[in-house]
């Protein structure tokens, strides 16, 4: 089937304005609101986000993780150390965040250094899983290329039998990041384009707030 012209999709952005006011003074403030209101609005997914990392050479890439938690020491995801995200991240420990909420003509990007959580607090997180979830976390060797789809499929057996009765622990390559931010922009869709975008950047201890055009 045809795609219809993606060059006809259009539609307007009617939100809530976006004041200065409104805003305040703190981006993680702000934040949990807006964050409250996606998960108010039946938002699929309200804490999927978008994580950008790049190798040293400056070659980009994206994927979707989910926001596990998030206060004024940074946004916290989980993921496999030696992903491809988790390769760049080691080697180059910055990384950008993006959420789109459109239920709420909403987009939130964030910009700032990563680092690994401590182990205590990957262990608290992982034990806190599901066990089919912890039992994934052995089998997958996430972002390397396997044979078939069998080959997870019997390391699944293979692992639930070890396992089998006993606690899963988390497996040392496995574990939490948390990306500290140096930058904040939310973005509010208005009719006509005309649209609100309020910038919060980190100057030592306190955050600068600033209008930027749509
Ligand atoms: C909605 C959604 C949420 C996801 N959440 C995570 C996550 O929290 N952690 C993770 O490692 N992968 C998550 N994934 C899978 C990643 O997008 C990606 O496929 C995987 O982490 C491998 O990425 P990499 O090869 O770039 O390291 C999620 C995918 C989707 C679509």
């Amino acid at each position: 089937m045809e795609p219809k012209d993606l060059s006809t999709f259009r539609r307007e952005y009617r939100g809530n304005e976006l004041t200065e006011e409104t805003a305040g003074n703190d981006p993680f403030s702000l934040f949990g609101q807006w964050l409250n209101e996606a998960i108010r609005s039946e938002a699929p997914d309200a804490n999927a986000m978008s994580l950008s990392t790049a190798s040293p050479d400056g070659t980009v890439s994206s994927r979707m993780v989910l926001l596990k938690s998030f206060s004024e020491e940074g946004f916290t995801f989980f993921t496999h150390y030696h992903s491809r995200k988790g390769k760049q991240l080691s080697a180059n420990p910055r990384a950008a965040l993006l959420f789109y909420w459109p239920e709420l003509n909403r987009q939130v990007r964030v910009e700032g250094a990563v680092v690994r959580l401590p182990d205590e607090d990957s262990d608290r997180y992982f034990d806190s899983r599901p066990r089919e979830s912890r039992l994934g976390t052995w089998i997958s060797p996430q972002s390397q290329v396997i044979p078939h789809r069998e080959y997870l499929e019997q390391k699944l057996t293979e692992t639930g039998r070890k396992f089998s009765g006993s606690r899963i622990p988390r497996p040392p390559y496995w574990g939490g990041f948390r990306l500290v931010p140096w930058m904040v922009e939310f973005w509010q869709g208005r009719e006509g384009r005309l649209h609100d975008r309020i910038v919060f950047k980190r100057s030592r201890r306190t955050w600068q707030r600033a209008r930027l055009a749509p």
